[in-house]
């Protein structure tokens, strides 16, 4: 029987992050901007989300039964911070019992300080675009890690930098909803300083840490392979959002337009000890003199391409297995361990899933087979979640959440998953009993 066999120990996880799941976190900018009409798709709101502040050991149970030996969360800054300067022990007291719960059942943590969420009283304070956010931050990392660091071992500081960034400050689709370049390389020059801190305060408290970025990685191709103004394009935009997130974290160099000139800045240098890689899908990049105020481009899914839900609905979302394998070399330019910290599809009825996991964990397989080190693969998401500004519009779980009743149900690629978790890879039998069309595609025959 043909099969491919994932290296022994290999991590085979799922990520959530805190507001997304939660429920109730009503002391952060994000319910805030949800409370305000037109901010979300059919005005949705997180409300008690997947209600793991009461009680994720439910879904800690299902994911056990999965077979799932490693997850993602993120920390609720808001609520370990409710005030500026004033911590409080019962947050932290709820996350050591998540942590442990985790542990007890086998599941590896790791955890993210940041994942797009801020207290109020920061946003207030002008958020990631007031430089005092550095020191505001070293101080809940430090309390944190203090507190949490002995239950794992795995730390992402910041979740995707550039794409809150751009989010926040560009597209104005995430709060404060601005749109301004100035302020966006502003908030990323933040935003990777932060990181630097966090590193060295991690590994200060804790020698045997191992911290990294969660990044979004995102191959950006010229519509127009002959079009040379289309490839420039492509090239500077992929400068701006693959390269200027993560290359300063390695080699401690903040570049144009992160800052007015080369300039270093040491707490940053050397400051991964692995890289997560979140890869979803490629971006196709178009010249257009008009488009002014989104520097010159145009951009959309790639075309004749699977779509997802996303991309059926909104400009993302086109389903190219292929670009893991270059998210994953991109990162390995950085000479460490990877870590897939994201990767999955909006997807309701579940008929792009099971195709998308396989496709995509095949490209993984390839890329540890060509020697690229990666060590584990953590599915967005294990859950129906709230995805930010599309709210319940998009709907990424292994697992299917009913929202108004808070039922779950596993998908069938949530059976697949489990399938390839207990055999440690892909089976030439699970090929065929979900999705026998790809089979060509995995082996080859
Ligand atoms: C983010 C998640 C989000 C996912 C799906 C990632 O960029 O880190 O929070 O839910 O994409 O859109």
């Amino acid at each position: 029987m043909k099969k491919l066999e994932f290296p022994k120990g290999f991590l085979w996880g799922v990520a959530v992050s805190s507001h997304q799941v939660e429920g109730n976190n009503f002391n952060n900018q994000w319910w805030a901007w949800e409370q305000m009409p037109g901010n979300i798709w059919h005005g949705d709101k997180s409300g008690i989300a997947c209600n793991w502040w009461e009680n994720a050991e439910a879904d800690f149970d299902l994911a056990q039964k999965m077979g799932i030996n490693a997850l993602r969360l993120s920390l609720e800054w808001s609520r370990i911070e409710p005030h500026e300067g004033q911590f409080d022990p019962s947050a932290i007291e709820r996350y050591r019992e998540m942590l442990e719960g985790l542990r007890q059942r086998g599941i590896d943590p790791m955890v993210t300080l940041h994942h797009f969420t801020n207290p109020l009283w920061l946003e207030v304070k002008g958020g990631w675009e007031n430089p005092k956010v550095i020191d505001y931050f070293r101080r809940y990392v430090r309390y944190a890690v203090e507190s949490l660091g002995d239950l794992t071992d795995k730390w992402c500081t910041v979740n995707e930098p550039v794409v809150y960034a751009m989010q926040s400050y560009l597209s104005g689709l995430f709060p404060p909803g601005k749109h301004s370049f100035l302020k966006a390389f502003r908030v990323l020059n933040h935003m990777l300083k932060a990181h630097g801190h966090a590193y060295r305060i991690i590994h200060y408290l804790r020698s045997d840490a191992k911290v990294g970025i969660a990044k979004n990685i995102r191959p950006l191709v010229p519509e127009d392979p002959f079009n040379p103004m289309d490839v420039r394009m492509a090239r500077f935009l992929s400068y701006l959002f693959n390269e200027l997130g993560l290359r300063p974290a390695y080699d401690g160099w903040l570049r144009p337009p992160l800052s007015f000139r080369l300039a270093p800045y040491y707490p940053l240098a050397d400051s991964l000890d692995f890289v997560g890689v979140n890869y979803y899908s490629p971006t196709v990049v178009k010249f257009n003199p008009l488009k002014f105020g989104q520097l010159f481009m145009e951009w959309g899914p790639p075309k004749d391409v699977e779509l997802s839900d996303s991309g059926r609905y909104g400009p993302y979302g086109g389903v190219v297995p292929a670009g893991m394998r270059w998210a994953i070399k991109f990162a390995s330019e950085f000479g460490k361990p990877i870590y897939v910290t994201e990767n999955g599809v909006p997807d309701a009825d579940d008929d792009v899933r099971p195709r998308f996991i396989l496709t995509h964990l095949a490209q993984v397989h390839k890329a540890i087979s060509e020697g690229y080190d990666v060590r584990g693969y953590y599915h967005w998401s294990l859950i129906d979640n709230f995805e930010w500004s599309e709210g319940w519009g998009l709907r990424f779980g292994l697992i299917e959440l009913n929202v108004e009743t808070q039922e779950r149900k596993i998908r069938r690629s949530g059976e697949m998953y489990s399938e390839i978790i207990r055999e440690n890879g892909i089976t030439e039998e699970i090929v065929e009993k979900y999705v026998p069309e790809v089979k060509k595609d995995i082996f080859g025959t």
